[in-house]
């Protein structure tokens, strides 16, 4: 079996190549990158395991794949730290992947992600795409358009809180009424034996204090709201106080200490893990984006069913989207792909905000300057206008990819 990652030469290639070890189903790796001298750095650290072969040549890495991991970051940390620093000089929050920050990445990756999905489709037909690109939800949006149900997001946050939830109830085996889209999800239900145990959660204010999800938003408000949002909801609910991360920042400094060969890759990953909002160590070994992929391929290959919370098209599971919307919700998976499952209906608030997020990502999508400023103008984190003529302006100036949008 051949597994080709896009984005080979990431700094985290090396905790999946572990998982891949651990795994053996995978006899062939193909990494790929645009850089040579990143995928050079990678490639020494990757010890044992299947074959591994490096390339620069995005079709020669795709040919005849069964399986792509796409895990690349348009414009790499210098692009995540100029997304976040922008949005902080126009006074507005600038994360990863939500608010003006997710729209300047978002507009910069469409484009690479929809190039990546026609010459897979051309050149690996058969091939699954797992993604891991952000802003997830709405790169595995358009990869779809080219590779229909071939294509499947992941995202590590919304199995991390049911791991935690289920950790905090004592419980295992439960099955999870999580649904959203992409870092914008909510947990409305803990079945088990044909009962919910979320009511018993939010009225045991302790329990809640136990984990991650529980500090960050308070008893209060989670009993307030009646469901569990994911963590990127603090982005919403929170936003001034979530406003001044420079996380890219810190991490370009960090990684480029390494790619220079001057710290080795396993001090640079606990630095790293140790900066993490999520101490808990049962998420950062087990529910890691890397487990997530390999477990989905696992029930792919091997036919081996299992239910996982993945980003697939959301057929006409939430009645607030169109079909093919791509949502997170939890899906049954085997050898035919991903098959969402029947959720609970969202609150109005919500859909209100799943609405809004979806209309937003899909002017991002259509790439113009005049959706692009739309899409700024129209985010419920961007609070004015010329707001969003600005922070269009200085992006289109500060990333090569969007001079274009000037
Ligand atoms: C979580 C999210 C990812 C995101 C990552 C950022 O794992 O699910 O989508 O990319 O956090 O972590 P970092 O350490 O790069 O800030
Ligand atoms: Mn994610």
């Amino acid at each position: 079996m051949r597994l080709v990652i896009l984005g080979g030469g990431g700094f985290r290639v090396p905790l999946v190549h572990k998982a891949l070890v651990a795994d053996g189903r995978v006899d062939e790796l193909v990494l790929h990158d645009v850089d040579p001298a990143r995928l050079a750095r990678i490639r020494a650290v990757l010890r044992g395991g299947p074959r591994v072969r490096v390339t620069t040549d995005l079709d020669d890495a795709l040919r005849d794949a069964d399986f792509v991991f796409s895990a690349i970051r348009v414009g790499g940390l210098a692009g995540r730290a100029i997304d976040e620093q922008v949005a902080h000089a126009h006074g507005v929050l600038g994360q990863e992947t939500v608010g003006a920050g997710g729209i300047a990445y978002g507009l910069r990756t469409a484009p690479v992600a929809r190039d990546i999905a026609r010459r897979v489709a051309r050149l690996a037909p058969r091939a699954w795409v797992i993604n891991f690109t952000n802003p997830a939800g709405l790169v595995t949006e358009v990869m779809a358009e080219h590779l229909g149900p071939r294509v499947i997001g992941i995202c590590d946050s919304p199995v991390g809180l049911c791991r935690r939830v289920a950790h905090a109830l004592g419980v295992e085996g439960a099955t999870f009424d999580y649904a959203g889209l992409n870092h914008l999800g909510w947990l409305q239900g803990v079945h088990l034996d044909g009962e919910d145990l979320l009511p018993r959660l939010l009225a045991d204010a302790e329990a809640l204090r136990s984990f991650e999800e529980g500090r960050l938003f308070g008893a209060e408000w989670l009993q307030a709201l009646g469901v569990i949002p994911n963590e990127y909801l603090h982005y919403y609910y929170d936003t001034r106080d979530a406003m001044g991360d420079d996380r890219g920042a810190f991490l370009l400094r960090q990684q480029e200490r390494f790619y220079d060969g001057e710290v080795d890759w396993e001090t640079t990953r606990l630095e790293r893990e140790a900066t993490y909002m999520k101490q808990d160590r049962d998420t950062l070994e087990g529910g890691g984006y890397e487990h997530v992929a390999l477990r989905l391929m696992r029930a792919i290959a091997d036919d081996e069913r299992t239910t996982l919370i993945l980003n697939v098209r959301n057929g006409s599971t939430l009645s607030t989207l169109d079909a093919e919307a791509v949502v997170e919700v939890p899906c049954a998976v085997d050898a035919n792909g991903a098959e969402p499952l029947p959720v609970s209906r969202l609150p109005d608030h919500a859909a209100g905000l799943v609405l809004s997020v979806k209309a937003v990502d899909r002017l991002v999508v259509e790439g113009t300057r005049a959706a692009a400023l739309k899409a700024f103008a129209l985010h419920p984190l961007v609070d004015s206008l010329s707001a969003a003529e600005g922070l269009l302006d200085a992006y289109a100036r500060r990333h090569p990819e969007l001079a274009h949008l000037s």
